[in-house]
């Protein structure tokens, strides 16, 4: 339990007793400054105020609450009121050692995995036939770091990579497919997807026989023809296989299994709107199928129209959507699900659900939440681009970090064998490109810059990279194994006792990030519990201390170690022993 909840449980229960409403909101919030305490509990203000009582009369009501209880004992040892009726809250110093003991000394630094729920988080998600882009990216980052935190809480993860695989672009990429392999049969080779794409237009556009066959072919493909269907699986399997090689590269756990394609929701969609036109939810509007939700209005005031089915019988993106979150409901069994993608599809997810809920294919209580992200940007702050104005690659973009890596760790000129210098190389390389996007908050657009991702200063992969080193060298310099250390955790200084509190709140920052997908809220914890850690190491001599308080502080090290490492992990980013 966290520091946090448990605060929650007893100042609402004093509360409570106080005179409040039961479900009174205590609302515990760790305090900015020392002076007003570890955290304090705001919640009196507002309480009093329905009440009709003086606020810090109230406060003072809860502590003597609280003092009669003795609630609080052994867990804080002052209690404070302070300004128009906060209670500041100090923790009891020994009960700081004794959770840091535990913590370090249990599995998974203490913490529980009480989350049940099934969750689907839809992410990465790219385009078939076409390069991942810098959207893809994000969403492939953020989305993977959302996936390990939920499961080291507990819930049951689903992965669903929904790969744009459907559409009727899919007959010109297949007619160029074919032009492809009967012109240069041995050798064919889709290695360049943007250039594949590229060529196929221009020849659709220019070549009418093609495009007639291009044409037909969508037909012949949506009617299940073998040929078209074989034809389309290699274009699936191409474009996954080359993303796949990125994933590796990325550290991320996606795999093949988790691929659920666009195309997987295809035969649901004729049922879909013909439910919503039986419930009167889908009107018919000159040939197509229609929805109009009074909550989006086009420019003019007047109700939006969402297509849901075509004149020619297509489907659209958002009938996939439909679907998709009545597939996660019924099927997945899931009570929670998430999609990863940039923030101009926000009206599209908010659509495609409230027409879901409308059509009673998913219940009320079904969470459908789109965590969407701002746009990356380049330095001159416009949409990120190579120098010509294309859209980069991600490989190409992974081996220009790898290539940057290299130079700037090299020129550390670390001591380290080979293959940890490759090692090395490689987790600062993908890890600055990652901890750059990770540690922004993900609605907020973000300027992609090189120089200020590969800094040893600031909160960036290198420095906590390092920070996590600096951490472990104590151990070796010290010749001992943290696992072998015994005894108690005393603090006596301030900085051990701030480090102590630091390393307690790990869980909190878990926890948040689990209910918003914000892992910049994570980064920021580490990168302050490292700045915390190195304030104390200046502060208290570990190796030259006496053996209580040597053995005492190289246990507090080791817990930063092990919540460095794990909440590095728990956002992908690799951890050396050295660098
Ligand atoms: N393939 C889409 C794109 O590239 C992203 C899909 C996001 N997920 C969803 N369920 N719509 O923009």
């Amino acid at each position: 339990m966290t520091i946090q909840s448990l605060l929650h449980t007893h100042l609402q229960t004093a509360m409570i007793n106080a005179g409040a409403d039961t479900g009174t909101d205590p609302v515990i919030k760790q305090s900015g400054k020392p002076q007003f305490g570890d955290y304090q509990a705001n919640g009196v203000m507002s309480v009093a105020k329905k009440l009709g009582t003086n606020p810090r009369e109230f406060a003072q009501k809860v502590l003597d609450e609280l003092a009669n209880s003795q609630a609080l004992d052994g867990i804080a040892d002052k209690l404070e009121i302070a300004g128009p009726g906060f209670i500041n809250i100090f923790l009891d110093k020994e009960f700081l050692a004794k959770s840091a003991h535990t913590a370090r000394t249990s599995d998974r630094l203490g913490i529980t995995s009480d989350h049940t729920e099934t969750v689907v988080i839809d992410y990465s998600s790219p385009n078939v036939a076409k390069e991942m882009h810098v959207g893809h990216l994000r969403s492939t980052i953020i989305g993977d770091s959302s996936v390990r935190v939920l499961e080291f809480l507990g819930d049951t993860v689903i992965r669903a990579n929904h790969v744009g695989d459907w559409g009727t672009q899919f007959g010109m990429l297949i007619a160029y497919l074919e032009k492809m392999q009967n012109e240069n049969a041995s050798d064919m080779e889709l290695s360049d997807l943007e250039a594949f794409y590229r060529d196929a237009k221009a020849t659709y556009d220019n070549d009418e026989a093609f495009a007639e066959k291009a044409r037909g072919y969508v037909v012949k493909l949506q009617s299940g023809d073998e040929y078209c269907l074989a034809m389309w699986q290699k274009l699936v399997a191409i474009t996954m296989s080359q993303n796949q090689a990125s994933y590796e590269r990325l550290n991320v756990t996606l795999t093949d299994k988790d691929i659920m394609g666009e195309s997987l929701y295809n035969p649901m969609l004729p049922d879909i709107v013909k439910t919503l036109k039986e419930k009167g939810v889908a009107v018919e509007d000159d040939g197509a199928t229609v929805v109009y939700l009074p909550e989006f209005k086009n420019k003019e005031g007047e109700p939006l129209g969402i297509i849901i089915q075509k004149k020619d019988g297509g489907f659209l993106y958002t009938t996939t959507d439909i679907a998709a979150a009545s597939y996660r409901y019924h099927t997945l069994h899931a009570d929670r699900a998430i999609v990863y993608s940039d923030t101009r599809q926000a009206q599209h997810m908010a659509q495609a659900w409230a027409i879901a809920r409308l059509g009673g294919f998913v219940p009320d209580t079904f969470k459908l939440e789109h965590h969407n992200f701002g746009m990356m940007l380049g330095k001159d702050g416009k949409p990120f681009k190579t120098r010509t104005g294309g859209t980069v690659k991600l490989a190409d973009l992974l081996d220009e970090a790898v290539a940057r890596a290299t130079v700037l760790i090299d020129s550390k000129n670390p001591d380290v064998t080979a293959d940890e210098r490759t090692a090395l190389i490689d987790a600062v390389a993908i890890g600055a490109v990652k901890y750059a996007d990770l540690s922004k908050h993900r609605t907020t657009d973000y300027v992609f810059d090189w120089d200020s991702m590969l800094n040893f200063e600031g909160n960036t992969a290198p420095y906590m990279q390092y920070a996590y080193t600096r951490v472990r060298s104590i151990f070796a310099k010290a010749g001992v194994n943290p696992d072998t250390l015994t005894g108690e955790i005393v603090i006596t200084d301030d900085k051990e006792r701030a480090l102590a509190v630091k390393l307690l709140q790990f869980e909190e920052a878990l926890r948040q990030v689990a209910k918003d997908g914000t892992p910049h809220v994570l980064c920021g914890y580490l990168y302050e519990l490292a700045g915390i850690f190195s304030s104390f190491y200046e502060a208290c001599p570990i190796l030259s201390a006496d053996d209580d308080i040597k053995n005492s502080r190289l246990q507090l090290a080791d817990l930063t170690a092990k919540t460095l490492k794990t909440g590095l992990d728990l956002l992908g980013i690799k951890t050396v022993e050295k660098m």
